[in-house]
């Protein structure tokens, strides 16, 4: 039976730096199962990081106004007390995001960054112990020579690999949920899918739910089972990946599955498939 561990409802964020407010999210509203991969998509200023800043407890309490319910264990993340907040930060609920050299620190090695999770939500744990785990989740994210990259600093890895840090670090501490805003937006195609290869495995392996966030719609039909469509700071349409993809129901959708290469919606998906398959 399908377990509901995070529900968003109703997520409204306000901006008021400006002199007069600016809503960027209206009516969000999100439900996320246990091991599943919810996939955000919609066109660049539409409110998906927002959105997702929003549920991993990141956008700052000041010169915005939050409302709604973001429920995770029992409390509401808008509302919850620091503390609660800071608990559940990394280590139930992760965020990578798309350019890993600016989420890095540039003068500490990666070895002291992977671990980050560990000494803050683990401190009993041995210095020792932190270094084992590190380089077995550098390991398990599937960089060569763990021990060496441990002790390397970001400049010295290509950007893939400092993707697969960021995956590593935000995985240390096991989370409940992790959110990957466009984690493959400035890497080729070949690393891009490696990227994606991993995020599968690690959902599959770990049984980690993730919010994968992106404007490739290719990427998102192949990992996500459910989809959510954004524009303009609201949710247009949101179903089963493979319904959405196959039926769009709103224009918005339709132009933005027909810009992904390859696809044609104007041939059924069913007899798409058998005409691939005719093609193998
Ligand atoms: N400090 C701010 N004050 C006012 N508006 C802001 C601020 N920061 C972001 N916004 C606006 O919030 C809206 C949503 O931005 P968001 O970053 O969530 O978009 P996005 O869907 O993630 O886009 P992208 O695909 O380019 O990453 C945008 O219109 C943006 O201009
Ligand atoms: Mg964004």
């Amino acid at each position: 039976m399908s377990e509901k561990i995070l529900t968003v409802s109703d997520l409204q964020i306000e901006f008021h730096d400006h002199q007069l407010p600016e809503t960027v999210v209206y009516d969000f509203n999100l439900e996320v199962e246990k091991g599943e991969i919810v996939g955000i998509v919609g066109e660049s200023g539409s409110g998906k990081s927002m959105s997702a800043l929003a549920i991993a407890g990141l956008l700052s309490r000041h010169s915005m106004t939050k409302s709604g319910q973001i429920m995770y264990d029992g409390q509401n993340l808008l509302t919850c007390d620091r503390k609660v907040l800071r608990s559940y930060q990394g280590k139930q609920i992760a965020m990578i995001f798309q350019e890993p050299m600016t989420s890095l620190n540039p003068v500490k090695r990666i070895g002291w960054q992977v671990e980050e999770s560990l000494r803050i939500h683990m401190p009993q744990m041995s210095g020792q112990e932190r270094r084992q785990k590190a380089v077995s989740m550098l390991e398990t994210v599937g960089l060569h020579e763990p021990q060496k990259v441990y002790e390397m600093y970001p400049h010295e890895l290509s950007g893939g690999m400092r993707q697969r840090v960021m995956i590593a670090a935000a995985m240390i501490a096991d989370p409940e949920i992790l959110i990957a805003d466009e984690p493959t937006t400035a890497l080729d195609v070949t690393v891009q899918a490696q990227i994606v290869e991993l995020l599968r495995r690690i959902n599959r392996e770990k049984g980690t739910s993730i919010i994968f966030i992106s404007h490739d719609l290719s990427l998102v039909r192949q990992l996500c089972s459910r989809v959510i469509v954004m524009q303009n700071g609201r949710i247009v349409e949101t179903g089963a990946a493979g319904e959405v993809f196959a039926h769009p129901q709103q224009e918005y959708t339709r132009r933005l599955i027909a810009a992904i290469p390859g696809v044609d919606l104007s041939v059924p998906r069913g007899s798409r498939q058998k005409e691939m398959q005719k093609h193998v």
